[in-house]
């Protein structure tokens, strides 16, 4: 089975809402515990700096998403959770990419092109007020997505254009320097709801219509005290269809709760029932997570750790992959002869060493790409059972350390994260190579 490789970053510039919640942690959350898939989160801090030009903004703000992921349930030790900031191989990466992507596939990205009508529309200049970085958007976050060869991408409709142009970027580079990249895929999420806010428009920090995600429970029961209804009094029966509340119930609730309110409403339940309703069936959700985020928020110091665990493990990768990318386009030092990129790639990647000691028995052991002992293997009756083991952790990562049937050591100082990384990188490896 392959093993999917799945990444997404969200941009550090608010405080994160029941629509992120809603739209992207909770499905995020619940994929990254499925089996046979390897995630990635980051914080897109770096992507943050294009529309927020307060500091302290952003750094609330990434402590605040951090919190709220990890409040929510992802586990650090099972995914790859990193700020984008923490890996200056992106920001290089980005450079690599501009040189390879048309100008013109650029001018037309959503976003520029929103901002460029805007201005033409009311008679300014075309570029007024769009910074580069506004306009490089794309080429960061393709950026974001190749270094980790991500095969999945999930994103609302409006992202889809940036997968593209990821993809574009990656058949270009390949399409000069040879296979380095896996072409990625947006996974659309039309099944995940997207919450109105409480003027029943999209919610969204740019109409100021949010509920924060773990807003006290006294200030969340006001604000769902807020959500537009129309004026029909109690006792009258009430539509479901444009009822912002009952959208916003419904993303909450059972099949069957959904049922009950939707009977409520035919039978005139008055508007402030049906909010104590909602706000009561929300804050049951959040509540537990409430006080974890709580404690974390009050406990930086831990998620500054968490993250620079988890940028230690996407260095691990991002490193040597741009160790390769460099060589492939010619950033090498002057003694090295022009060399394959493959023989390169060879000697920037972690290697399973087979052997036979004078005990008559046969071992493996896996090696850093710094020549670091990562896994010692124990004693194998034949090479071939140990060629499977070594199969095994090539295809299965992880899992298959547990599953040895032969007990695998690590060597001094190895974490199960360096391992898990160091067999993604010769997978990785494995995937960019042509045919
Ligand atoms: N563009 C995303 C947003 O609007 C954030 C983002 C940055 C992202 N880089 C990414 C998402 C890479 C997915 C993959 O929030």
């Amino acid at each position: 089975m392959r093993i999917e490789r799945f990444l997404t970053g969200i941009t550090t510039s608010g405080t994160p809402h029941l629509g992120n919640y809603v739209g992207s942690i909770r499905p995020s959350v619940g994929h990254s515990l499925r089996p046979g898939v390897e995630s990635f989160y980051f914080l897109a801090d770096y992507h943050a700096l294009i529309k927020v030009d307060q500091p302290d903004r952003i750094q609330r703000s990434t402590l605040e998403i951090a919190a709220s992921w990890l409040a929510c349930g992802l586990d650090p030790e099972r995914v790859v959770f990193y700020r984008q900031s923490d890996v200056p191989e992106i920001p290089e990466l980005t450079w690599f990419l501009s040189c390879v992507l048309g100008k013109g596939v650029l001018n037309r990205a959503h976003a520029y092109k929103a901002a460029v009508d805007k201005n033409t529309a009311a008679g300014n200049d075309p570029d007024a007020d769009v910074n580069v970085g506004l306009f490089m958007y794309p080429v960061l976050m393709g950026a974001d997505i190749l270094m980790f060869n991500a095969h999945q991408v999930p994103v609302g409709r409006d992202q889809v254009q940036h997968i593209e142009m990821a993809r574009d970027m990656a058949h270009s580079f390949n399409h000069r320097y040879g296979e380095h990249f896996v072409a990625p895929e947006a996974a659309i999420e039309d099944h995940v709801a997207t919450l109105p806010g409480l003027d029943g428009r999209k919610m969204s920090k740019s109409y100021d219509n949010t509920i924060p995600l773990f807003a006290p429970r006294e200030q969340l029961k006001k604000l769902i005290g807020g959500i537009v209804t129309d004026s029909s009094a109690p006792g009258e029966p009430k539509a479901v269809e444009g009822s912002t509340l009952f959208q916003i119930y419904q993303a909450f609730a059972s099949a069957s709760e959904t049922h009950s309110l939707r009977q409520a409403y035919a039978n005139g339940i008055s508007w402030a029932d049906a909010k104590q309703l909602v706000f009561e069936r929300i804050d049951q959700e959040i509540a537990p997570m409430r006080e974890a985020y709580q404690s974390l928020i009050d406990n930086p110091a831990r998620i500054e750790a968490v993250l620079q665990a988890g940028a230690a493990k996407a260095r691990a990768i991002a490193t040597p992959f741009m160790g390769q990318l460099r060589h492939a386009v010619g950033l090498r030092p002057l003694q090295t002869r022009a060399s394959t990129t493959a023989k390169v790639a060879k000697l920037a990647l972690p290697v399973f060493k087979q052997y036979r000691e004078s005990d008559g028995q046969f071992y493996f052991k896996l090696q850093g790409a710094d020549g670091r002992l990562l896994l010692q293997s124990g004693a194998f009756a034949s090479p071939k059972v140990a060629g499977q083991a070594i199969a095994a952790l090539q295809v299965d990562g992880l899992a298959a350390l547990h599953g040895s049937p032969v007990p695998l050591h690590r060597g001094p100082d190895v974490t199960e994260s360096d391992i898990a990384a160091a067999l993604q990188a010769l997978q990785i490896a494995k995937e960019a190579k042509p045919g």
